[in-house]
């Protein structure tokens, strides 16, 4: 079963000077998520976006939130994420002692599970919760920073992951991509089997393309792609 693919804008890397303006602008285009990356200076270096902005989020516009939790013990922080209107949320497998009972907690709290693989996290480890998943999110960076470039392993990662979903009958699972996803990458990654692209600083926020150009790139990219497969 073929996904259609679709396109997260990392709000991270927004211009705040003018987000709602940026917000509306990824509305227009049609793009399917905003990914919302939540940091907390321990489990990675930098600080992020505050669940506090999502409340702000939802007055502008109604684009579904892909929320990736950066976060040590992220079952602190789950329930007030979903509360607070998450579509998705995403923990890391590195971050919990309990992560099966983690990706539990966040169905039960109404919104859909997903797991992130740091870049030397093995994708066995998915074995056996893949039954609690929705998303599982292959980081083709190391997690915390914009600007990063592209691990090269990790286009084997996510023909790893694919086969893995498809092998055990869990291809309705999405398989994102985070890190670097430029518009020089994005081939290479749906074509190994990403079908939710994670756009931040090297395409939807790129310094030089608006936003409505980036998302235009990216669609017409995902559509050449999409036909030659057909
Ligand atoms: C990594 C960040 C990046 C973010 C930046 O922790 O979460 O995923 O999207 O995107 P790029 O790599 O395009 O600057
Ligand atoms: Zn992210």
């Amino acid at each position: 079963m073929k996904k259609p693919i679709r396109i997260a804008a990392s709000v991270a890397c927004a211009n705040f000077a003018h987000l709602e303006t940026d917000l509306r602008q990824l509305k227009a285009g049609g793009v399917d998520y905003l990914h919302l990356d939540f940091m907390d200076g321990r489990f990675v270096h930098n600080f992020g976006l505050d669940p506090g902005l999502m409340p702000t989020i939802r007055q502008i516009t109604d684009t579904p939130m892909d929320c990736h939790l950066m976060i040590e013990d992220p079952e602190r922080y789950i329930d007030r994420v979903a509360a607070l209107g998450a579509d998705t949320i995403t923990i890391h497998y590195e971050a919990t002692h309990q992560v099966q009972k983690a990706l539990q907690q966040i169905r039960d709290a109404g919104a859909r599970p997903g797991i992130a693989l740091n870049p030397a996290t093995p994708v066995h480890c998915l074995e056996y919760v893949l039954d609690d998943l929705e998303l599982v999110t292959v980081m083709t960076v190391n997690p915390g920073a914009a600007g990063q470039r592209l691990i090269p392993a990790m286009l084997k990662k996510i023909r790893d992951v694919r086969e893995m979903l498809e092998r055990t009958g869990h291809d309705g699972v999405d398989l994102e991509v985070d890190g670097n996803v430029s518009f020089t990458h994005i081939p290479a990654m749906v074509q190994s089997g990403a079908n939710v692209l994670v756009g931040g600083s090297s395409s939807i926020f790129h310094k030089d393309y608006s936003i409505p150009e980036a998302i235009k790139a990216i669609r017409d990219l995902v559509n050449g792609i999409e036909q030659a497969q057909c």
